[in-house]
């Protein structure tokens, strides 16, 4: 049985309860952020607890807990069920109160976190990729727990065979459903910009980094939909999936029709990066 946090206690997961009118359950007004922990340690949580800071600023909720107080309430989750490769959900809501669109004075934010097994769904072959228009609201930079748009994004992706829905607004490529999005153009790596209209995924920023530090061209930029259906390599990057190559997209292959040689070096640059955070604490424990 998992063992979750809930509002200041640890517990099993089927003694956790919340109340019917809360805001999280009644509004969807709540945030959520998911972290990979390898070898028991939670992997950039910092940038991970920079984006809950934000995402909680935006929909104007106070941070409950301090950077310090997360860090030792996610260890302690990670501990509890068994280290190893896990991942971590995080879910703040506002609240519990009688329903009312307007934010009540003084509510007490309800706060949760659980963890599970990683399940690996990284896919060394590749998958299979449907463009689909983006039809959700104008602030995608906050990681709101309101997800039925991506959720029936995802669904007619499935309906299609396919395992993503890459996302247009206005002829332009947004992000995945539940990813980011890079494309290989010419010899030139790119991605969109941030905007209020994507998701800042911590991959994505760390994918960036990792190429910038090989020396590989990769800029932020805009992909129209021509670029993309032209696109050498496209590649989809998320915390569990890391970075998925997409080789088919709409029925038609991407480039050759198999993962590509910039795929190979970002993500043997990935796992080298993973591996050489594992080191200190391989080191810890000799
Ligand atoms: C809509 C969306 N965009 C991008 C991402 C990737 O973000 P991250 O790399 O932080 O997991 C996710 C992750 O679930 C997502 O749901």
């Amino acid at each position: 049985m998992s063992i979750v946090y809930l509002n200041g206690s640890f517990l099993p997961i089927n003694k956790a309860q919340i109340s019917v009118l809360d805001r999280g359950f009644m509004f969807g007004d709540s945030v959520y952020e998911i972290i990979p922990v390898y070898s028991g340690q939670l992997f950039r949580l910092e940038q991970h607890l920079q984006r809950l800071a934000r995402s909680l600023e935006a929909i104007r909720l106070a941070n409950p807990l301090t950077p310090l107080k997360w860090q030792q309430v996610l260890q302690r989750l990670v501990d509890e069920n068994g280290a190893g490769d896990q991942s971590v959900y995080i879910q703040v809501t506002r609240g519990v109160a009688e329903r009312d669109h307007v934010i009540p004075p003084n509510i007490v934010p309800t706060v949760f976190a659980m963890s599970k097994p990683m399940k690996c769904e990284r896919a060394q072959t590749g998958i299979a990729a449907v463009t689909l228009i983006d039809f959700r609201w104008k602030r995608c930079d906050i990681k709101a727990t309101t997800l039925l748009p991506n959720v029936l994004l995802r669904q007619e992706a499935d309906d299609r065979g396919a395992t993503e829905a890459i996302l247009l607004r206005d002829g332009r490529v947004t992000e995945g459903a539940a990813s980011n999005v890079f494309i290989v153009s010419g010899d030139l790596v790119k991605t969109p910009p941030k905007s209020h209209l994507l998701l800042p995924g911590i991959t994505r920023d760390l994918v960036l980094e990792l190429l910038a530090s090989a020396g590989i061209p990769a800029k932020e930029a805009e992909i129209d939909e021509g670029e993309l259906r032209c696109a050498r390599e496209i590649w989809v990057t998320s915390s569990m999936r890391e970075i998925v190559p997409v080789v088919v997209l709409d029925g038609q292959p991407v480039g050759d029709g198999r993962a590509g040689p910039l795929w190979e070096r970002a993500i043997s640059l990935y796992q080298a990066y993973k591996q050489a955070l594992a080191v200190p604490q391989a080191a810890n424990v000799s």
